[in-house]
């Protein structure tokens, strides 16, 4: 197939152009170039999608299959208009940040609300309106696509290459050893996916034609089935020490991401089921998951080439430092 990667030059569309090109499809990446390199055996097209008519590049070009990772509603409609005659399916990355609920564990496309569209004077760049502009995003796919379209509302993807931290912190901190400091409770669920199992299923999905509005992410497991994961694919056997949320409140540690955070944590009850969205559909639509200590290991591995591993995690996008993480846990035993 003809398949056109509009990205391709960083993490998930980066890891669907290679996946494509692994499969034996002739695949062109768009992109400006700033983001990285398009993966081996793609052709690249420079395009700024900031620009008006910045998709002239690709008038009149016919593609099997567009894969389309874009946040921006004008970027997606420009897209649409320009591209989609002819295109015989289309995949929209979209995120489960669309959903409005998070709190109400066990949702999927056919039961999640999700939120109003982007209104027309919002500022569509503004990080609070991702969910909304996800959401125009999502109609203006629909409107012009409707059943050669496939949703992909992702959640949490990690793996090599992932640049936010936000599971990296796990495979590096269990391979340095020592006690650990351990969110919430262990029987709390969390989802996440491969990058690289997304990225494949995105492409057999192309292939085979699946449409539809999905939750893309793994089947939950509790937080402590994921550190036992993490840690037998890195060769830890680290000493995990829960701390409950509202100690780690009291002590100031953020969830999720930034500044003095814990990674695949999350407040409850408010946001009960962000990790927890019914992915049977899904999965039996053909998404595939590995063995998350396939992916902590290989995760390490990136981390340490790409020297993420030494970096002083207040330089990361998410974690505690080791002085941070002893302090609590010195307060902690304290209590
Ligand atoms: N990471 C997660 O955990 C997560 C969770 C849920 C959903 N998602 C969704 O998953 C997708 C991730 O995509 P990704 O990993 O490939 O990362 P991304 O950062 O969303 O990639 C954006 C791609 O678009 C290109 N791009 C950005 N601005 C452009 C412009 N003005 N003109 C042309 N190209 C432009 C970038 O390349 P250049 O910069 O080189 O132009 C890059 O290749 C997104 O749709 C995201 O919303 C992510």
């Amino acid at each position: 197939m003809r398949i056109l990667v509009l990205g391709g030059t960083v993490f998930l569309s980066a890891a669907v152009a290679a996946e494509a090109v692994e499969r034996g499809h002739e695949v062109t990446c768009a992109a400006r170039g700033s983001s990285g390199e398009p993966p081996a055996g793609t052709t690249f097209v420079r395009v700024d999608r900031d620009d008006p008519d910045g998709l002239a590049p690709l008038a009149g070009r016919e593609f099997d299959a567009v894969v389309d990772v874009a946040r921006l509603p004008s970027q997606v409609r420009q897209a649409v208009d320009t591209l989609a005659d002819g295109v015989r399916h289309w995949t929209f990355v979209s995120s489960i940040s669309v959903y409005s609920d998070n709190s109400t564990p066990g949702q999927n496309p056919h039961t999640g609300p999700v939120h109003a569209p982007l209104s027309a004077d919002a500022d569509e760049r503004d990080v609070e309106n991702y969910g909304p502009a996800k959401v125009s995003c999502e109609q203006a796919v629909l409107a012009a696509l409707g059943d050669r379209a496939n949703v992909v509302r992702a959640g949490l993807i990690v793996g090599p290459g992932d640049g936010s931290d936000r599971f990296t912190y796990w495979p590096v901190r269990l391979a340095r050893g020592g006690e650990v400091l351990a969110p919430g409770a262990p029987e709390e669920p969390v989802q996440v996916v491969d990058v690289r199992d997304l990225a494949a299923w995105i492409v057999r999905s192309a292939e085979t034609g699946v449409v539809g509005v999905f939750d893309a992410t793994g089947p939950a497991v509790g937080r402590g089935e994921l550190l036992d994961r993490v840690a037998a694919g890195v060769g830890a056997e680290p000493k995990l020490t829960w701390v409950d949320q509202e100690f780690l409140e009291a002590q100031e540690v953020n969830p999720w991401a930034g500044p003095r955070s814990l990674p695949a944590w999350l407040p409850l009850p408010e946001y009960a089921g962000m990790l927890d969205h019914d992915v049977s559909a899904t999965l039996a639509a053909g998404l595939a998951v590995r063995d998350l200590a396939q992916t902590a290991r290989d995760t390490l591995a990136w981390a340490r080439e790409s020297g993420r591993d030494k970096t002083d995690p207040a330089d990361l996008h998410a974690g505690l430092t080791a002085a941070e993480e002893a302090d609590v846990l010195a307060a902690w035993h304290r209590r």
